[in-house]
C-alpha cells in the first residue's frame, strides 16, 4: 500500500454528473478523453497554499500567465492499473515524482512536496476509481504538471503557480510496429540544456522534424547528438534500445536524454533474465553494421504510454533497414508480457514496483 499520509484538501467539489456512463473507457482515443475530476495545489509567497479537487473544465487563467510565453512549464506522465483482483496499483509513482522536481530545480520552479504529489494523487484515484479501465491493454494515463502563472511580460521566474493533476483512460497506443527515421539535421537537446527534464518546449520543437520524416512515410525520428549526429539518443517520448546478439545496449543517460522509467524497468528485467547489458554511446554506424552483418535482433522504444513500441524499420539516408519480424523476436514481447502480467497482478511483482491505491 502507498505510503504517504492523507492529504488534507481543502476543497473537494464533485461533478453534479459523471461523464462516465457516455465513455466506453475500453475504446478511447489515447488523451482525449478527461476523467471527471482534476486535482489542483496552488503556490504563492513561497509556499503551497491551496489544495482541492474539481470536476475537469476549463482553466480560469489570464493570456498573459508566464508559462504561456516563457516556457516555465513541466509535466509527469505515469499509468494506474486495474488488477485482475480489481485493485487500483500505480507503476513506481514515487519514480515520477523524483523525476518531476528534478524538473522543477532545472526549470527554476518550486518543488512539489511529495504529500502533494502523492496524496492528491490518491485523492483523486479514489473519487475516479471508475475511468480505470479493465481492458488487458488498458490503463489510466496520469498527467501532472507545474505552470508558472504569475500575470506579467517580462522574463523571470514566476512567484505563483498551479500544479495540476489530470487524467485520461487510455488503451493500446501504437497499433502497429513502428517506421522511424534517424533525423540528421534537427537535434532535440543539447549537452548544458534540458533534455534530461519534462520540459514543454522540448517536445514543441520536436515536431517539425517529425511532421518532415511522417511525411516520408515514418511515423517517428530517432534524435540524434547534436554534435556530430551520428551517436542515436531517442525517440519520440520513448527511450531506444537494440538487441545486438544477446546484448540489450542503450544509449547512456546524458543530460541531453530523459531518464525513462520504463527504460530503467526494462534493464532491471534484462539483467534478471541473465542478459548482458550496455548503457554507453551507440553509433549510428554499429547499429548498420549489426543490421548488415545480422546480429541486430530487434529495435524498439520504451516509454509510458506505450510501454515497449517494436521499431520495424529504421530509414536513414534514403535507405530502409528492416528488422525481424516480431514473431522473431525474443526479448522485447516477452517484457511486454511479463509486464502486463505484474500490473494485472498476474505473476509476482518480485521488484515492488506496483503501489497499490484501493
Ligand atoms: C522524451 C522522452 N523520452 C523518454 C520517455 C520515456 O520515459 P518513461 O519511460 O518514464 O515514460 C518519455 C516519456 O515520458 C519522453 O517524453
Amino acid at each position: 500500500m502507498i505510503s504517504s499520509a492523507q492529504l488534507h484538501l481543502d476543497e473537494v467539489r464533485l461533478t453534479p454528473k459523471s461523464r462516465l456512463a457516455d465513455q466506453d473507457i475500453n475504446k478511447v482515443p489515447f488523451g482525449k478523453v478527461f476523467t471527471d475530476h482534476i486535482f489542483v495545489a496552488e503556490y504563492a509567497n513561497g509556499q503551497w497554499v491551496k489544495t482541492s479537487i474539481e470536476p475537469y473544465g476549463n482553466a480560469p487563467m489570464s493570456y498573459s500567465v508566464s508559462a504561456l510565453h516563457y516556457g516555465q512549464t513541466i509535466f509527469e506522465g505515469m499509468k494506474a492499473y486495474r488488477s485482475a483482483k480489481d485493485n487500483i496499483l500505480l507503476f513506481r509513482p514515487y519514480e515520477n515524482f523524483h523525476r518531476m522536481n528534478k524538473s522543477a530545480i532545472r526549470m527554476a520552479m518550486p518543488e512539489v512536496p511529495e504529500e502533494l504529489f502523492m496524496g492528491g494523487l490518491i485523492e483523486l484515484l479514489k473519487i475516479d476509481k471508475g475511468w480505470v479501465p479493465s481492458d488487458e491493454y488498458g490503463s489510466l494515463y496520469i498527467r501532472p504538471f507545474l505552470i508558472a502563472t504569475d500575470e506579467a511580460i517580462g522574463v523571470r521566474p514566476s512567484e505563483t503557480y498551479k500544479f495540476v493533476i489530470i487524467m485520461a483512460p487510455a488503451g493500446k497506443y501504437y497499433a502497429e510496429p513502428l517506421r522511424v527515421l534517424i533525423e540528421s539535421s534537427y537535434f532535440r537537446s543539447t549537452e548544458g540544456g534540458v533534455g534530461f527534464v519534462k520540459n514543454g518546449g522540448n517536445y514543441g520543437r520536436s515536431l517539425y522534424p517529425t511532421i518532415l520524416a511522417q511525411k516520408k512515410g515514418y511515423q517517428q525520428v530517432i534524435w540524434t547528438d547534436s554534435k556530430t549526429h551520428q551517436y542515436v539518443e531517442e525517440s519520440g517520448t520513448m527511450n531506444l534500445m537494440f538487441v545486438i546478439d544477446n546484448k540489450v545496449i542503450t544509449p547512456g543517460l546524458e543530460d541531453t536524454i530523459l531518464a525513462g522509467i520504463t527504460r530503467d524497468t526494462v534493464l532491471k528485467l534484462a539483467r534478471l533474465w541473465g542478459y548482458d547489458v550496455e548503457e554507453r554511446k551507440v553509433s549510428i554506424k554499429e547499429v548498420i553494421a549489426a543490421h548488415e552483418n545480422g546480429s541486430l535482433k530487434e529495435a524498439f522504444g520504451t516509454g509510458t504510454a506505450a510501454t515497449i513500441a517494436h521499431i520495424q524499420t529504421i530509414g536513414y539516408n534514403d535507405k530502409d533497414y528492416k528488422l525481424p519480424a516480431i514473431e522473431d523476436r525474443k526479448f522485447s514481447p516477452k517484457v511486454d508480457e511479463t509486464l502486463r502480467s505484474i500490473r494485472k497482478g498476474r505473476i509476482e511483482d518480485t521488484f515492488g514496483w506496483m503501489e497499490k491505491v484501493c
